[in-house]
């Protein structure tokens, strides 16, 4: 039996918060998947992260990427650790729109950031939380990535297109903010005025994630 440990990280902290204010045993989908096993702090490592909370918790994770290489790697890793997950070489934004199911969770993580405002991954990450939205079940969170970087990064245009939808903003972490549905519509007020709470006074917890799950053998 190896251990997979999920260490909290400054961008652990808020898949975590979004995990944990998700409706139960949710149906996740990201957008860009884990191309690289040790990139902790850098990408993320999302795809272990939600594969490791479903192997526990129950669900269901669908990981979209357009490169064929990070898809093998992310399904390479997701046999590794015996983790649960679908891993689908497609475009962002053709997969979702298919998709008849509703969505409990949307990782927004696919262009790189640009450091342009309106660039393209700013433009990216609002057709992908367009499109994350509409699947969106009452109490589902959207996750952006990068909100952390010069010109607001990658979730600028995204977060107040949700804001304007009735989104409320339920954590900014160090680089990520998550934004949820409320279960329900209230009389004529936008919610998502306010700003949620910071999450980058935290304390982060020393003991990282543990998830027991036997290591395949030769993967
Ligand atoms: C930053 S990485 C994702 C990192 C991952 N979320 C993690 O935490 O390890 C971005 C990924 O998005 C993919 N990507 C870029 N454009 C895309 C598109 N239009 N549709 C789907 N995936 C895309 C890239 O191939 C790359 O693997």
């Amino acid at each position: 039996m190896t251990t997979l440990t999920i260490p909290e990280t400054a961008r652990s902290v808020t898949f975590r918060t979004a995990l944990e204010a998700a409706p139960r045993r949710p149906q996740v989908v990201e957008t860009g998947t884990t191309r690289n096993a040790a990139a902790w702090e850098g990408d993320g490592c999302s795809t272990l992260v939600f594969g490791a909370w479903i192997a526990r918790h129950g669900g269901r994770l669908v990981s979209i990427d357009i490169s064929p290489s990070a898809v093998q790697t992310s399904r390479r890793l997701l046999r590794q650790w015996s983790l649960p997950g679908e891993v689908v070489c497609a475009d962002s934004l053709s997969y979702p729109e298919q998709r008849t199911e509703p969505i409990d969770l949307a990782y927004l993580d696919s262009l790189a950031f640009d450091f342009r405002f309106g660039g393209a991954s700013q433009r990216q990450t609002l057709a992908e939380a367009q499109l994350a939205w509409r699947k969106l079940s009452p109490g589902g969170v959207i996750l952006l990535d990068d909100a952390h970087l010069a010109y607001g990064g990658k979730h600028t245009l995204a977060r107040a297109w949700l804001m304007g939808h009735g989104a409320e903003t339920l954590a900014v972490g160090p680089r990520r903010v998550a934004m949820r549905r409320p279960r329900r519509a209230s009389h004529g007020l936008r919610v998502g005025s306010r700003p949620g709470p910071s999450l980058a006074g935290r304390a982060v917890s020393k003991v990282g994630w543990l998830i027991d799950r036997p290591r395949v053998r030769g993967t």
